[in-house]
């Protein structure tokens, strides 16, 4: 089974083009996140968990999804992850939390896709996106073709930078970075609604037909991308930047 978490969408076209490949069952985690639902699954097919890079390793949240989880059926667990640049070394941390669920890990699969983080940095434009999507379907295709054959993803080689990144630099980020407070909407807000729909973690609120959000963000972009009108900002970081959705799975 394929299980995917996604803020704007890179990572459920990887998913949706990997459950297409392998005739398998795609199932979106955000929408079980979001009403609080621990996984309580079984597939004879291997576990295959597709989700963005959130300082160089798997977004807390959904590792916390699997962690809390059931998974029955199938040992076997690979992980793709989409990246604006790369996953650092997230093998360890990944190895641990299989061996906590009684899963085999498979490894691990680096998957670049266009830049979402717009809160830090900035979003590619369309053609610029179009042309790293196009550039990401033979990994993937390769990645289904390994599954499929029930061989795992080849060893990377991270080095030493990669790992800090991915140990140091991750706890660091989460404090540091990981919050809603500079969220606002502006008078573009039309209270619409979809942000709230949007949120995996059910961290905004229309209150006045205007979104509010709580404290238990995790960044993960959907509302500030998929807002129709872009009347939100954050802080003045992502004034007049390109809003990013995946141009192949609009969500
Ligand atoms: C909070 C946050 C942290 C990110 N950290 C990284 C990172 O460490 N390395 C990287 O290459 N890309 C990073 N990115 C970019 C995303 O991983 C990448 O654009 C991903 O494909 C987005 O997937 P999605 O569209 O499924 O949400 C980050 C994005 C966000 C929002």
């Amino acid at each position: 089974m394929i299980v995917y978490f996604s803020g704007t969408g890179n990572s459920r076209y990887a998913a949706a083009l990997l459950a297409d490949r392998l005739g398998d069952e795609l199932l979106d985690a955000g929408g079980l996140i979001k009403e609080k639902k621990k996984a309580e699954l079984t597939s004879e097919k291997p576990w295959v968990f597709v989700a963005p890079t959130y300082a160089w390793q798997l977004p807390r949240v959904f590792s916390d999804f699997i962690r809390s989880g059931l998974f029955e059926g199938s040992k076997d667990a690979y992980f793709v992850m989409t990246c604006g640049e790369d996953i650092g070394h997230p093998e360890k941390e990944l190895y641990e939390l299989c061996r906590v669920k009684g899963l085999d890990f498979q490894g691990v699969l680096e998957v670049v896709m266009p830049e979402n983080y717009i809160t830090m940095f900035s979003a590619p434009g369309q053609e610029e996106a179009a042309k790293i999507v196009a550039a990401a379907r033979p990994v993937l295709e390769e990645g289904a073709r390994l599954i499929g054959q029930g061989k795992g993803f080849a060893d990377r080689h991270p080095g030493l930078l990669d790992t800090l990144k991915s140990t140091v630099v991750n706890g660091a980020f989460y404090p540091l970075f990981v919050k809603a407070k500079a969220f606002y909407a502006t008078k573009d807000c039309n209270g619409c609604g979809l942000c709230e729909k949007l949120c995996p973690l059910n961290n905004i609120e229309l209150q006045n037909k205007e979104p509010v959000w709580g404290k238990s963000c995790t960044q993960c972009m959907a509302c500030i991308c998929g807002c129709p009108k872009e009347a939100i900002e954050y802080g003045r970081i992502s004034k007049g930047k390109v809003r990013y959705q995946c141009p192949e799975y609009k969500g």
